[in-house]
């Protein structure tokens, strides 16, 4: 049949924590060709414990490359013109496999579990004056169950397979980006072991100034330096894909997902922001080539090093751990909504929470408070609450959480933002973006192209050298179409709500006493 000529094409491999996803964009265009997506199951197999398999991870990144690849044969779009792929991944989540047999030892320990709540506080405690923020300098991060580190630590001291492999030299470790690279560059028979200068600057073994491994950093946690991938640079050639239709082509980006969002969102100018809503929501903004380091309870985080022998970009980062998380929550533990468009039907019904705070504190709380034994509260009920009231009340904080880290970077900045670039899965929800800017004051920006974390690993992966399909100038893609909502209430009634929003907060890290 009839085939369409299109130019080169650019493909991203997204693995989120909630689903997988593989899309295919026009290189010339940016524009979006074809995608498919499969859920992830998480598992809770105790309190605060978040699990996923490595597996199925890996089996629906294939799942979601075959299903594409079909969607554009029946396009009659030629796969062969894909020149390049880029991965992008949740960040933190941690794994250790057997280089010999290709096994995962474990399940992937998800960056949103609390298992290492007390080796956190024993940490802590052990610093001079109880200071979380002992590793800064070197890290951009504090001491918190956040990062790779103390999962690693966690599985070679209680998973007897893991501890094996490590003494007799069999163990790698990684994030999801270096397991995915590894399994589809060969495995156990040849597979790349690497990640790239992003990931590797949230797992606090990383030196963010020198752009390494720190040594003093590994013994500090105890991990053997030669589990760890290689670190490389976000975009360049790590290796080509051993098998499946896609054969052959080079993967060439590599991005952990906040830092794809921000790329792909072009936000390549020191001073320029973007707020992710995926599982959780994570506000980063570029500060140019110096890492900027936060009096506010932000991170300080590679923001991307496109290409070998170009500079690292840095961003601080507002992390919040729970925005999508509650609406699945909603869902699957309350079951008041049995899918995620119904929350915004259930909230607009009543326009309001009536008073009612709900603080989503399911992983402690993130920034600016870095609290691991914070627990969800929803407060100020009556006889009169409801499920929509507190359906609302859900999506409120959402946007509350934004208004902190927002509040927290145009502190440490001195610059307010005067608007919000935005993306994500939860930006469809259209109340929430209202209620967004109502709470922030400014308005919120939305591409019409809402997948910008993928376009970010794909534009990374396309400008490869080596590929060069794909320029990285804001220039050539000066077209991107937005929705802007602007601030509806006044002032006053937003100052009053973040008010009582910030009580609630206090009671979430206090409740226990
Ligand atoms: O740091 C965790 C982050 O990378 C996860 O992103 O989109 O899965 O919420 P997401």
């Amino acid at each position: 049949s009839h085939r369409i000529m299109l130019g080169p094409l650019v493909a991203a491999i997204d693995q989120g924590t909630s689903s997988t996803r593989f899309l295919v964009f026009n290189a010339k265009t940016a524009e979006l060709l074809s995608h498919h997506q499969v859920e992830i199951k998480q598992s809770f197999p105790k309190e605060g414990w978040v699990e996923e398999d490595p597996k199925e991870i890996l089996q629906s990144v294939f799942e979601c490359m075959e299903r594409t690849c079909e969607k554009l044969t029946q396009l009659n779009i030629d796969i062969s013109n894909i020149k390049a792929i880029g991965v992008t991944n949740q960040r933190e989540t941690t794994l250790v496999w057997d280089k010999e047999t290709g096994e995962p030892l474990y399940n992937a320990i998800v960056w949103l579990d609390l298992r290492t709540q007390s080796t956190v506080e024993r940490l802590i405690n052990k610093t001079p004056g109880r200071n979380k923020n002992h590793l800064k300098h070197k890290t951009g991060l504090p001491i918190s169950t956040y990062f790779s580190a103390v999962k690693l630590r966690w599985l070679m001291d209680n998973v007897d397979e893991v501890h094996e492999a490590v003494v007799s030299h069999r163990a790698m470790f990684g994030t999801v980006d270096s397991w995915l690279i590894w399994c589809l560059t060969g495995g156990k028979s040849g597979g790349v072991h690497c990640t790239d200068v992003t990931n590797a600057s949230r797992t606090m073994l990383f030196n963010i100034h020198t752009l390494e491994w720190d040594p003093e950093l590994c013994k500090y946690f105890g991990i053997p330096m030669e589990i760890l991938p290689r670190v490389r640079s976000s975009s360049e050639i790590y290796g080509l894909m051993k098998s499946g239709a896609l054969s052959g082509i080079p993967i060439s980006g590599c991005l952990g997902d906040q830092s794809a969002a921000l790329v792909g969102q072009m936000c390549f100018q020191d001073g320029q922001a973007k707020n992710t809503y995926g599982t959780g929501c994570f506000l980063l903004r570029n500060t140019g080539a110096k890492p900027v380091m936060s009096d506010h309870g932000l991170l300080t985080t590679v923001a991307y090093k496109l290409g070998r022998d170009k500079p690292a970009c840095y961003a601080l980062e507002g992390s919040v751990a729970i925005a999508g998380a509650v609406v699945r929550w909603l869902q699957d533990n309350l079951g008041i909504i049995g899918s995620s468009e119904e929350l915004e039907k259930l909230a607009a019904s009543v326009g309001t929470s009536y008073g009612c705070y709900f603080v989503p504190a399911f992983s402690g709380l993130y920034a600016p408070y870095w609290e691991p034994s914070a627990r969800g509260i929803i407060c100020g009920l009556t006889q009169f609450t409801n499920k929509s009231h507190v359906a609302f009340a859900a999506l409120e904080a959402v946007c509350f959480q934004t208004r902190e880290i927002l509040d927290a970077m145009n502190q440490d900045s001195g610059i307010p933002l005067t608007q919000l670039q935005v993306d994500g899965g939860m930006t469809s929800n259209r109340l929430l973006m209202q209620l967004q800017a109502d709470i922030l004051c400014i308005p919120v920006v939305k591409p019409s192209m809402p997948e910008t974390t993928a376009l970010g690993a794909a534009m990374a992966a396309g400008a490869a050298e080596g590929v060069s399909v794909w320029s990285l100038s804001p220039e050539d893609l000066s077209e991107v179409t937005s929705e802007k909502f602007e601030p509806q209430i006044n002032p006053e009634e937003s100052e009053f709500r973040y008010a009582r929003w910030k009580k609630a907060v206090q009671k979430s890290m206090n409740w226990e006493t």
